[in-house]
């Protein structure tokens, strides 16, 4: 154990020299202009898991972006690790407010800037590094590994849960491994047992049959981004509360230990609300903030657009308007449930004024796991000599939605072990990744592999 938690010590340049290659090439799922890039993002993750030691790496094609698989099995008897992870990463727009070209590594304090430091290319490479020492240091490792790393993750996974389900024999595990979430804060690592759900829809709304003059017209026809605004504003109460009909009905309650561990978390409002830069925090009555992000559904506008947004001014009413509004759900609402009643729900009040339109993004469903399985267990012994720190407990607002499709069609319970934390700005601007957190990750990925089969022993 020493010897290769020296060897990463020693390795260190390399390490970072490593990943500001697999980061400077652009993945970016959801434009097209990129599929080149991500094809050869997928040759090298496959290329980099050779090199690591991994006895087989392949890149498999699916409807849309490859998968990598890879497996190192030369632990006979031993629990096999699936871990999963993205290669792909968000668009770096807006590119101007990036200090630093988005794909290029930049080190700067205590972390390195780029996009996929965080999300996920960072990531991944921890437990390739992981992996690499336990390689170059004896040529074995405790546990069999298998990996898939995805390229469609940003975009919905839309191909995943078809190849995993076409490939059961191939990913038989005996647990899921994550990393693609965040610690509670810098020195605070915690072992994260729950992630939201998501549906994610978007509205069209249609007035007049082109777009018209505001004078000649303005006073005559409903603005459909007026009729657009007044739907969005009427989908949340005085209180915070969503109003679609049977929104909340299968929403499970938090018990009283959930809500009395959640108090016990060092988490303070000012604090947040300063480091966010708004006077007030808001969301649903009656909850705590902790409450309100890991345990109790959203509904957000990620994006509203319609008429005139140009440079200067045009004096136009027009024909249409849009939003995107997406939903985090939580246990147990289902995302296709969801979808329906927004559905329903828009199509009852939009105004006679107006034709609407509701479709249909991408879902998921969300996930609490338990707590008491060997690889959590293996995990927060691993975290703690990683981070020389007991881990807290904690859930996740954001989504992964993979972890269900994990458990239903392979029957894997999930690990979710992150190394980032919740200001690293991921999918935004100046997307960074603590450097101490990443070789701590490091040093955690080597310590989970150890303990792992010790864990595992008597309790399968
Ligand atoms: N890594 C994130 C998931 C995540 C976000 C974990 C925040 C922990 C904290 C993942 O890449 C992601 O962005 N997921 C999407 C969902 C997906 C269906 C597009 C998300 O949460 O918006
Ligand atoms: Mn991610
Ligand atoms: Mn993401």
């Amino acid at each position: 154990m020493e010897q290769m938690l020296s060897l990463v010590d020693q390795n260190k340049e390399r390490y970072i020299n490593e990943l500001r290659d697999l980061i400077a090439i652009p993945s970016v799922s959801s434009q097209k202009n990129h599929d080149t890039d991500i094809r050869r993002c997928a040759e090298w993750v496959a290329n980099h898991m050779i090199a690591i030691g991994m006895q087989k790496a392949q890149v498999f094609e699916t409807p849309g972006h490859p998968i990598v698989y890879s497996e190192w099995l030369g632990a006979p008897g031993k629990p096999t690790v699936l871990l999963y992870g993205h290669y792909d990463v968000q668009p770096v727009d807006p590119v101007n407010l990036w200090s630093s070209p988005p794909f290029e590594l930049s080190l700067r304090g205590e972390n390195m800037y780029a996009r996929g430091t965080a999300d996920d290319k960072g990531q991944i490479f921890i437990h390739f590094k992981a992996i690499e020492a336990y390689v170059r240091n004896g040529g074995r490792l405790p546990v069999n590994v298998k990996m898939i790393i995805e390229g469609e993750e940003e975009v919905g996974s839309p191909n995943l849960a078809t190849f995993v389900a076409d490939h059961k024999e191939l990913l038989k595990s005996d647990l899921v491994l994550i990393s693609d979430s965040s610690m509670f804060a810098k020195g605070v690592p915690s072992m994260k047992y729950g992630l939201r759900g998501l549906a994610y829809m978007e509205i069209e709304l249609t007035g007049p049959n082109r777009d018209l003059h505001s004078g000649s017209f303005g006073g005559s026809v409903h603005n459909p981004i007026q009729a657009l605004t007044e739907i969005i504003s009427s989908l949340h109460d005085k209180n915070g509360k969503i109003t679609i009909p049977g929104f909340y009905h299968d929403v499970l309650a938090l018990t009283k230990a959930e809500r009395t561990a959640f108090k016990k978390l060092p988490h303070n409002d000012k604090r947040y609300a300063k480091e966010l830069g708004v006077k007030e925090l808001y969301g649903e009555k009656g909850f705590s903030t902790l409450e309100r992000l890991w345990a109790r559904p959203t509904l957000e506008c990620n994006g509203i657009w319609g008429g005139y947004t140009g440079e200067g001014a045009k004096t136009v009413l027009p024909s249409k308007a849009f939003a995107k509004i997406s939903m985090r759900l939580v246990p147990n609402q289902s995302s296709a449930k969801i979808a329906k009643l927004f559905e329903k729900h828009i199509k009852k009040i939009a105004p006679k004024t107006v034709e609407v339109k509701v479709s249909t993004h991408h879902g998921g469903e969300p996930v609490v796991t338990p707590l008491d399985s060997p690889g959590v267990q293996a995990a927060i012994a691993a975290l703690e000599k990683g981070f020389g720190k007991k881990p807290l407990y904690q859930r996740e607002g954001g989504s992964i939605p993979i972890v269900v499709q994990f458990k239903k069609i392979l029957g894997l319970d999930t690990v979710l072990l992150g190394f980032g934390l919740p200001d690293e700005n991921a999918h935004a601007p100046d997307e960074h990744l603590n450097i101490d957190n990443f070789f701590g990750g490091i040093r955690t990925s080597i310590h989970f592999f150890n303990e792992l089969p010790r864990f595992w022993k008597g309790k399968k």
